[in-house]
């Protein structure tokens, strides 16, 4: 026998009220009517990289191209520059100084997913993780076998440190002890932050059909082989064409147990809002860690349902510096800034 008041306790734990339950329970989004040809295409970043990384995919999304196309061109934009060093070419390395990549795929309408994790030598993990669930009979590769697939499929292995990475990674490599026999330069400063920085890029086309991509370099100066959020369907992303899409962003090993992309999406079929959805998730995590006060990180989670709503919830944050997605649509481009739950 399942003891009732328990079972309610469990359930608002979660966040799921029993009328949500049931409603989750029939498998149906709490959308029913749907706006058709209303595109939209989101990152999970402000103004100036939103931009950037947007143009390709809603010149694609506009036009009524494939909507895979549109989130792999967006996700793609950030995986070739150099600049960003927290995905794809220019990613800061893990702790042997070795750029290791993680990327995900998924597409609404079939819930096909593909992934890459730990890809060394590969620019774009995200196409490799299209390439995965397109031509494989699989979701995950990681490792050395991601490198030997994504070369089968015609992709160069190239060197992905950047000057800029190594020299970050070397400084980090010479302040770890003052015990082994790496010595700091006398003068410079040095960063203490491990960036574990990414992108999500979310998308509804005409047809009102969704999909999403969320790709890293990972967690700066890791054990080689780590793995976070990102690769694994569920946790950095999920979609589902009725419900909607979340990508995740921060600390991944929170997001890792608290599945949290998919408890995201669960939260919108149930109901909520894209962005009651997002910040229900970070509640759960500074839950689950003991409340706010034992809580010494930060992640970030953006959500979009069919209709084009958006939404986007950090556990961190400060005035004027707010959690923000940028996304591109009918009307333009935008930034949306989120909500956060602890103040920095
Ligand atoms: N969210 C990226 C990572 O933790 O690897």
């Amino acid at each position: 026998m399942i003891d009732r008041r328990k079972f309610i306790k469990t359930m608002s734990m979660l966040g799921l009220s029993m009328p949500a339950m049931a409603k989750s329970f029939s498998g149906r989004s709490g959308n029913s009517s749907v706006v058709k040809n209303n595109p939209i295409i989101l990152c999970s970043r402000g103004e100036k990289w939103g931009k950037k990384v947007l143009k390709p995919g809603w010149d694609i999304l506009r036009k009524g191209g494939q909507l895979l196309d549109a989130v792999e061109r967006s996700a793609n934009v950030t995986e070739l520059d150099p600049e960003d060093s927290s995905v794809g070419y220019g990613g800061l390395p893990n702790e042997n100084g070795v750029v290791q990549l993680d990327a995900s795929i998924m597409y609404g309408p079939t819930h096909n997913c593909g992934s890459v994790a730990a890809i060394e030598g590969i620019k774009t993990p995200s196409s490799v993780a299209r390439l995965v669930m397109e031509r494989t009979d699989h979701i995950h590769i990681v490792g050395k076998g991601a490198q030997n697939f994504a070369r089968a499929h015609g992709f160069k292995v190239e060197n992905l440190l950047t000057e800029r990475a190594r020299k970050s990674w070397l400084r980090w490599r010479e302040n770890i002890s003052d015990k082994d026999d790496w010595f700091p330069p006398k003068d410079g400063n040095y960063d203490k932050n491990r960036p574990n920085g990414t992108i999500n890029v979310l998308a509804v086309d005409r047809a009102g059909d969704i999909a999403g991509i969320t790709t890293t370099s990972g967690l700066a100066w890791k054990i080689p082989g780590r793995i976070g959020d990102s690769p694994i369907i569920g946790a950095g992303l999920y979609v589902d064409n009725e419900a909607g899409a979340a990508g995740a962003t921060g600390r991944g090993e929170e997001i890792l147990r608290t599945c949290g992309s998919f408890f995201v999406v669960e939260q919108m079929r149930a109901g909520k809002s894209p962005q009651e959805a997002c910040e229900a998730l970070c509640e759960r995590i500074i839950y689950i860690n003991g409340g706010k006060e034992k809580v010494n990180f930060n992640d970030k989670i953006v959500a979009l349902n069919k209709n084009g709503e958006v939404g986007c919830a950090a556990i961190r944050g400060s005035k004027g510096s707010e959690p923000e997605l940028a996304f591109w649509s009918k009307n333009g481009f935008e930034v949306f800034k989120g909500t956060f739950l602890i103040e920095n």
